[in-house]
Protein backbone atom coordinates (compact mmCIF):
# COMPACT_ATOMS: atom_id res chain seq x y z
CA UNK A 1 0.00 0.00 0.00
CA UNK A 2 1.57 3.41 -1.19
CA UNK A 3 1.88 6.43 1.66
CA UNK A 4 -0.63 8.13 -0.90
CA UNK A 5 -2.96 5.26 -0.70
CA UNK A 6 -2.49 5.39 3.47
CA UNK A 7 -3.10 9.01 3.66
CA UNK A 8 -6.08 8.91 1.75
CA UNK A 9 -7.14 5.81 3.77
CA UNK A 10 -6.50 7.85 6.69
CA UNK A 11 -8.03 10.53 6.26
CA UNK A 12 -11.53 8.73 4.80
CA UNK A 13 -11.61 6.45 8.06
CA UNK A 14 -12.31 9.88 9.70
CA UNK A 15 -14.29 11.75 7.78
CA UNK A 16 -16.42 8.91 8.14
CA UNK A 17 -16.47 9.40 11.82
CA UNK A 18 -17.64 12.78 11.49
CA UNK A 19 -14.41 14.73 11.05
CA UNK A 20 -13.71 17.78 9.27
CA UNK A 21 -11.12 17.39 6.69
CA UNK A 22 -8.69 20.39 7.40
CA UNK A 23 -5.50 20.87 5.33
CA UNK A 24 -2.04 20.88 5.96
CA UNK A 25 -0.88 23.65 7.84
CA UNK A 26 2.52 25.50 6.58
CA UNK A 27 5.42 24.32 7.82
CA UNK A 28 6.73 27.36 9.18
CA UNK A 29 3.86 28.47 11.46
CA UNK A 30 2.66 31.96 11.13
CA UNK A 31 1.64 33.22 14.92
CA UNK A 32 3.45 30.59 17.13
CA UNK A 33 6.60 32.19 18.29
CA UNK A 34 7.11 28.80 20.61
CA UNK A 35 8.74 26.66 17.78
CA UNK A 36 10.47 27.57 14.18
CA UNK A 37 8.79 24.92 12.27
CA UNK A 38 5.48 22.70 12.70
CA UNK A 39 6.58 20.11 14.53
CA UNK A 40 3.14 18.28 15.29
CA UNK A 41 -0.71 18.17 13.79
CA UNK A 42 -1.78 19.33 16.81
CA UNK A 43 -0.39 23.04 16.67
CA UNK A 44 -2.48 24.58 14.48
CA UNK A 45 -4.97 24.08 16.96
CA UNK A 46 -3.77 25.54 19.81
CA UNK A 47 -6.48 27.93 20.35
CA UNK A 48 -8.71 25.12 19.92
CA UNK A 49 -7.43 23.17 22.87
CA UNK A 50 -7.89 26.48 25.06
CA UNK A 51 -11.53 26.40 24.09
CA UNK A 52 -12.13 28.78 21.40
CA UNK A 53 -14.54 28.23 19.41
CA UNK A 54 -13.84 27.24 15.53
CA UNK A 55 -17.21 25.79 14.34
CA UNK A 56 -16.30 22.49 14.05
CA UNK A 57 -15.31 19.72 17.30
CA UNK A 58 -13.48 16.97 15.18
CA UNK A 59 -10.82 17.53 12.63
CA UNK A 60 -8.58 15.12 10.74
CA UNK A 61 -5.34 16.62 9.10
CA UNK A 62 -2.33 15.00 6.90
CA UNK A 63 0.62 17.69 8.54
CA UNK A 64 4.12 18.18 6.98
CA UNK A 65 6.48 18.24 10.23
CA UNK A 66 10.08 19.44 10.86
CA UNK A 67 10.97 18.55 14.57
CA UNK A 68 14.60 20.37 15.10
CA UNK A 69 15.15 18.04 18.01
CA UNK A 70 14.90 15.11 15.81
CA UNK A 71 17.83 16.13 13.55
CA UNK A 72 20.66 14.56 15.80
CA UNK A 73 19.00 11.12 15.13
CA UNK A 74 18.27 11.40 11.29
CA UNK A 75 20.69 8.63 9.38
CA UNK A 76 20.79 6.73 12.42
CA UNK A 77 17.65 5.19 13.24
CA UNK A 78 15.49 3.69 10.52
CA UNK A 79 12.23 5.98 11.12
CA UNK A 80 13.68 9.81 12.18
CA UNK A 81 13.75 12.51 9.12
CA UNK A 82 14.42 15.73 8.43
CA UNK A 83 10.94 15.91 7.24
CA UNK A 84 7.74 13.75 7.84
CA UNK A 85 3.63 13.57 7.26
CA UNK A 86 1.89 13.02 10.72
CA UNK A 87 -1.46 11.97 10.50
CA UNK A 88 -3.49 13.19 13.38
CA UNK A 89 -7.02 13.22 14.25
CA UNK A 90 -8.33 15.75 17.08
CA UNK A 91 -11.24 16.12 19.28
CA UNK A 92 -12.13 19.74 20.78
CA UNK A 93 -13.73 18.86 23.74
CA UNK A 94 -15.91 16.49 22.47
CA UNK A 95 -14.90 12.76 22.49
CA UNK A 96 -11.88 11.59 25.03
CA UNK A 97 -9.98 8.30 25.63
CA UNK A 98 -12.22 5.46 24.40
CA UNK A 99 -13.41 6.78 21.38
CA UNK A 100 -9.79 7.92 20.37
CA UNK A 101 -8.38 4.00 21.51
CA UNK A 102 -11.08 2.46 19.79
CA UNK A 103 -10.98 4.22 16.40
CA UNK A 104 -7.49 3.65 16.36
CA UNK A 105 -7.22 0.10 17.18
CA UNK A 106 -10.16 -0.22 14.37
CA UNK A 107 -7.83 1.58 12.01
CA UNK A 108 -4.91 -0.08 12.18
CA UNK A 109 -6.46 -3.68 13.37
CA UNK A 110 -9.37 -3.67 10.59
CA UNK A 111 -8.59 -0.84 8.05
CA UNK A 112 -5.16 -1.77 7.53
CA UNK A 113 -5.70 -5.28 8.70
CA UNK A 114 -1.88 -5.41 10.73
CA UNK A 115 -2.18 -8.23 13.00
CA UNK A 116 -3.09 -7.24 16.71
CA UNK A 117 -0.18 -9.50 17.92
CA UNK A 118 2.52 -6.85 16.06
CA UNK A 119 1.12 -4.37 18.43
CA UNK A 120 1.95 -3.20 22.03
CA UNK A 121 0.76 -0.31 23.81
CA UNK A 122 2.11 2.07 26.72
CA UNK A 123 0.31 4.42 28.65
CA UNK A 124 1.38 6.99 31.22
CA UNK A 125 2.19 5.50 34.64
CA UNK A 126 -0.35 7.26 36.70
CA UNK A 127 -3.34 6.58 34.14
CA UNK A 128 -4.86 3.65 35.63
CA UNK A 129 -8.56 4.77 32.94
CA UNK A 130 -6.49 4.28 29.97
CA UNK A 131 -5.05 0.74 31.34
CA UNK A 132 -8.50 -0.74 31.96
CA UNK A 133 -10.02 0.46 28.56
CA UNK A 134 -6.58 -1.29 26.54
CA UNK A 135 -6.79 -4.33 28.64
CA UNK A 136 -10.71 -4.88 28.99
CA UNK A 137 -12.54 -3.18 26.45
CA UNK A 138 -9.22 -3.36 23.38
CA UNK A 139 -8.65 -6.52 25.15
CA UNK A 140 -4.64 -6.49 25.06
CA UNK A 141 -2.62 -9.10 27.49
CA UNK A 142 -1.57 -7.01 30.28
CA UNK A 143 2.21 -7.77 29.76
CA UNK A 144 1.74 -5.68 26.08
CA UNK A 145 0.43 -2.94 28.21
CA UNK A 146 3.42 -0.86 29.80
CA UNK A 147 3.33 1.77 31.71
CA UNK A 148 6.02 4.82 31.73
CA UNK A 149 6.69 8.37 33.13
CA UNK A 150 6.67 11.61 31.78
CA UNK A 151 9.43 11.60 29.29
CA UNK A 152 7.62 8.81 27.13
CA UNK A 153 4.35 9.23 28.31
CA UNK A 154 3.13 12.96 28.42
CA UNK A 155 3.26 15.15 25.65
CA UNK A 156 5.04 17.21 25.24
CA UNK A 157 7.73 14.84 26.50
CA UNK A 158 8.58 15.97 30.28
CA UNK A 159 6.49 19.48 29.61
CA UNK A 160 5.53 19.36 33.16
CA UNK A 161 8.63 20.02 34.23
CA UNK A 162 10.82 22.19 31.22
CA UNK A 163 7.86 23.13 29.36
CA UNK A 164 6.34 24.76 27.08
CA UNK A 165 4.12 26.45 28.12
CA UNK A 166 0.69 25.59 26.92
CA UNK A 167 -2.13 22.73 25.84
CA UNK A 168 -0.29 19.02 27.02
CA UNK A 169 -1.21 15.73 28.82
CA UNK A 170 -0.53 11.87 28.99
CA UNK A 171 -0.32 10.32 26.64
CA UNK A 172 -0.89 6.69 25.45
CA UNK A 173 1.25 4.87 21.90
CA UNK A 174 0.77 2.27 20.38
CA UNK A 175 4.16 0.38 18.74
CA UNK A 176 4.38 -2.08 15.98
CA UNK A 177 7.03 -5.05 16.72
CA UNK A 178 9.42 -6.13 14.31
CA UNK A 179 9.87 -9.52 16.53
CA UNK A 180 12.69 -10.86 18.25
CA UNK A 181 15.20 -11.29 15.51
CA UNK A 182 14.93 -7.22 14.83
CA UNK A 183 16.75 -5.53 17.84
CA UNK A 184 18.74 -6.39 20.86
CA UNK A 185 17.82 -10.21 20.84
CA UNK A 186 17.32 -9.84 24.44
CA UNK A 187 14.89 -12.32 26.03
CA UNK A 188 13.38 -9.28 27.74
CA UNK A 189 12.60 -6.59 24.97
CA UNK A 190 9.46 -4.36 25.10
CA UNK A 191 9.06 -0.88 23.97
CA UNK A 192 11.16 1.16 26.54
CA UNK A 193 13.84 -0.49 24.32
CA UNK A 194 15.71 1.38 21.93
CA UNK A 195 17.04 -1.09 20.19
CA UNK A 196 14.41 -0.71 16.71
CA UNK A 197 12.57 -3.97 17.41
CA UNK A 198 9.58 -1.26 18.40
CA UNK A 199 8.76 1.34 16.58
CA UNK A 200 6.12 3.80 17.25
CA UNK A 201 3.62 4.31 15.26
CA UNK A 202 0.82 6.57 16.66
CA UNK A 203 0.74 8.85 19.96
CA UNK A 204 -2.55 9.19 20.93
CA UNK A 205 -2.64 12.51 23.17
CA UNK A 206 -5.36 13.21 25.76
CA UNK A 207 -4.77 17.06 26.05
CA UNK A 208 -6.58 18.34 28.98
CA UNK A 209 -3.90 20.69 30.62
CA UNK A 210 -2.13 23.99 30.21
CA UNK A 211 1.04 24.96 31.41
CA UNK A 212 1.54 27.61 32.51
CA UNK A 213 4.76 30.06 33.45
CA UNK A 214 5.15 28.65 37.21
CA UNK A 215 5.24 25.14 35.96
CA UNK A 216 1.34 24.56 36.95
CA UNK A 217 -1.09 22.52 34.96
CA UNK A 218 -4.38 24.17 34.71
CA UNK A 219 -7.06 22.15 33.63
CA UNK A 220 -8.57 23.35 30.62
CA UNK A 221 -11.59 24.45 29.65
CA UNK A 222 -12.32 21.05 27.85
CA UNK A 223 -10.99 17.39 27.62
CA UNK A 224 -9.58 16.80 24.47
CA UNK A 225 -7.80 14.18 21.65
CA UNK A 226 -4.68 15.17 19.86
CA UNK A 227 -2.82 12.11 17.99
CA UNK A 228 0.08 11.78 15.51
CA UNK A 229 0.89 9.14 13.58
CA UNK A 230 4.37 8.75 10.88
CA UNK A 231 3.12 8.36 7.59
CA UNK A 232 6.69 7.39 6.65
CA UNK A 233 6.27 4.77 9.19
CA UNK A 234 3.23 3.11 8.72
CA UNK A 235 3.79 3.06 4.99
CA UNK A 236 7.10 0.88 5.86
CA UNK A 237 5.32 -1.32 7.79
CA UNK A 238 2.61 -1.89 5.03
CA UNK A 239 5.43 -2.16 2.77
CA UNK A 240 7.02 -5.17 4.53
CA UNK A 241 10.14 -3.24 5.86
CA UNK A 242 11.71 -2.78 8.69
CA UNK A 243 13.67 1.02 7.61
CA UNK A 244 11.76 3.36 6.46
CA UNK A 245 14.69 4.62 3.59
CA UNK A 246 13.72 1.25 1.82
CA UNK A 247 10.58 2.06 1.64
CA UNK A 248 8.71 3.21 -1.64
CA UNK A 249 8.69 7.41 -0.01
CA UNK A 250 12.25 7.66 -0.28
CA UNK A 251 13.75 4.62 -3.25
CA UNK A 252 13.19 6.84 -5.62
CA UNK A 253 15.22 9.48 -4.25
CA UNK A 254 18.06 7.16 -2.92
CA UNK A 255 18.11 5.44 -6.44
CA UNK A 256 18.07 8.67 -8.57
CA UNK A 257 21.16 10.07 -5.94
CA UNK A 258 23.42 6.77 -6.72
CA UNK A 259 22.60 6.67 -10.27
N1 LIG B 1 1.21 15.82 19.35
C1 LIG B 1 1.51 14.44 19.51
C2 LIG B 1 2.86 14.08 18.97
O1 LIG B 1 3.42 14.85 18.24
C3 LIG B 1 0.45 13.59 18.87
O2 LIG B 1 3.36 13.03 19.26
Amino acid sequence: MTADSLREKFLGFFKAKKHKIVESDSLVPKDDPTVLFTPAGMNQFKKEFMGFDCGFKRAATAQRCLRTDDLDKVGKTSSHHTFFEMLGNFSFGDYFKEEAIVWAWEFLTKELSIHQDKLWVSVYQEDEETYKIWKDKIGIPEKKIIKLGDKDNFWPAEAKTKGPNGPCGPCSEIFYDFGPGAGCGEKICDPSCSCGRFVEIWNLVFTQFNRKDDASLEPLPNKNIDTGMGLERLAAIMQGKQNNFEAELFQPIIKEIIR
